[in-house]
């Protein structure tokens, strides 16, 4: 079978090396892909909004299966593109990904189902939405742009002033273009997160193994929020009365009325949590994998995730063997440009992938990369995802900072203290 991969960052290279090593598929294609999907797959010059291209090379090459890795081109329809054309493809329509396209729709079909979650309110203007918020004593509030803003539309604000900013930034100055016209301002939960991925095929929903992502920038959650510096799988916060919980209180009952609502969801339905004394409460929806979070968790998965995907498409999760896991745990430490979450430059070599790839039990995930003749460079905010597997978290973290040790170019950081939360007793 062949397998064509849409996206070009960290968690595509985890997709197509997991999907690479399927005795189901003959060949992996990336489309654009980077330079460390380059080593285990064929990278087409295509770019995932170039939906006309990436169909006419899926005919051409007879993908029989298309798995699509960022959120963008799923919310503008990439899927029911291919599906009309007959393609096979993993990922939800764009009427199911407006879970992720629409902080709104999300939140009101989170109300619908009863699913926990923060009490919301949403906003057209910018003056109903300061009135709203001067209104009420003074405490953290969460100001979210409505539609996609590549992770940085969720201002958490500390007090009045700070929300009224946020509002402003994102509805008056236009911050996020069309993105923050809409708003939806929200009470702030405290606790831990956690990041669980299900795979669904409209109706069945099969969870993989917990994750925790580190959004902000700097070592003790400070600092600006990113797209992810690192992750770890499995998430003890996450025990199994807990993933009970969530499947009961949240996946079912959220995927049920997105059937119920014509929206019928196939893919992967990222839920982040934050799991609060009063139980696991939904942050947000995504409509895929989670990046970083894909790294450590497929790096887990014994199973075959072709066929698990090609269950998903065709509707028949329900008669898989459960997945098999590897009982070890994962940590990704990512690596990213000088100037991340802000500009940066590109276009740096990278030394030292060689020697960290071959340390055991390490996988060097590329994110930002890409080939200049012989040399990799860089080409990214973030643009490593050094994977590692051990015994314990302690010793699945000491793996990947050796290997981190190993990689230089001018102006590469990380976060020191991925996966530690793991290890602090609850609060
Ligand atoms: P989101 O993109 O909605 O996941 O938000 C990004 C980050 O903002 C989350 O990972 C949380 O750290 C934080 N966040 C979002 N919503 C809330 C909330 N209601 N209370 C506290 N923190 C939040
Ligand atoms: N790691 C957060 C995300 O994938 O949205």
């Amino acid at each position: 079978m062949k397998v064509l991969v849409v996206g070009q960052g960290g968690r595509e290279h985890a997709l197509v090396w997991k999907l690479a090593t399927s005795p189901l598929v003959s060949d992996v294609f990336c489309a654009p892909g980077n330079a460390g999907t380059h080593e285990d797959a064929v990278n087409v010059d295509v770019g995932p909004g170039d939906f006309d291209r990436l169909i006419r090379f899926a005919k051409h090459e007879k993908i029989d299966l298309t798995v699509v890795g960022p959120e963008a081109p799923l919310v503008g329809g990439l899927v029911d593109a291919f599906e009309n054309e007959g393609l096979r493809i993993f990922g939800p329509s764009a009427k199911a990904a407006e879970l992720e396209g629409s902080k709104a729709f999300s939140k009101d079909l989170m109300r619908q189902a009863n699913v926990p979650t923060a009490d919301y309110r949403v906003f057209d203007s910018a003056k109903a939405a300061v009135s709203y918020v001067e209104d009420r004593s003074e405490q953290p509030l969460v100001v979210k742009a409505d539609g996609l803003a590549a992770g940085k539309g969720v201002s958490v604000c500390a007090n009045r002033a700070e929300a009224i900013a946020a509002i402003c930034r994102m509805m008056i100055n236009e911050e996020f273009g069309a993105a923050g016209r809409r708003i939806v301002v929200e009470e702030c939960l405290a606790g831990q997160e956690a990041s669980i991925l299900a795979v669904v095929d409209g109706k069945n929903i099969l969870t993989l193994e917990a994750s925790q992502d580190h959004k902000p920038a700097f070592d003790d959650d400070r600092g600006p929020n990113t797209g992810g510096m690192g992750a770890y799988s499995p998430a003890p916060i996450v025990d199994a009365a807990a993933m009970d919980r969530i499947i009961e209180k949240i996946l079912v009952p959220t995927v049920h009325t997105l059937r119920k609502a014509g929206r019928p969801f196939r893919g992967v339905l990222y839920a982040g949590l934050m799991m609060t004394p009063q139980g696991p409460r939904v942050l947000e929806f995504n409509v895929r994998f989670g990046d970083p979070e894909a790294q450590p968790v497929l790096m887990r998965l014994k199973s075959d995730l072709a066929a698990v995907l090609l269950a998903a498409v065709d509707g028949k999760l329900d008669e898989l063997p459960p997945l098999e896991w590897d009982p070890r745990p994962a940590v990704c430490v990512v690596m990213a440009s000088a100037g991340y979450p802000g500009p940066y430059e590109k276009g740096h070599p990278i030394r030292g992938l060689r020697a960290a790839g071959e340390l055991p039990e390490v996988k060097v995930f590329h994110a930002g990369t890409v080939r200049r003749g012989d040399q990799v460079v860089t080409d990214g905010g973030r643009v490593l995802g050094v994977t590692a597997l051990g015994e314990s978290i302690a010793d699945a973290k000491l793996r990947a900072y050796r290997a981190v040790k190993h990689i230089r170019w001018d102006g590469a950081w990380c976060r020191k203290d991925i996966s530690d939360k793991a290890r602090q007793p609850l609060a």
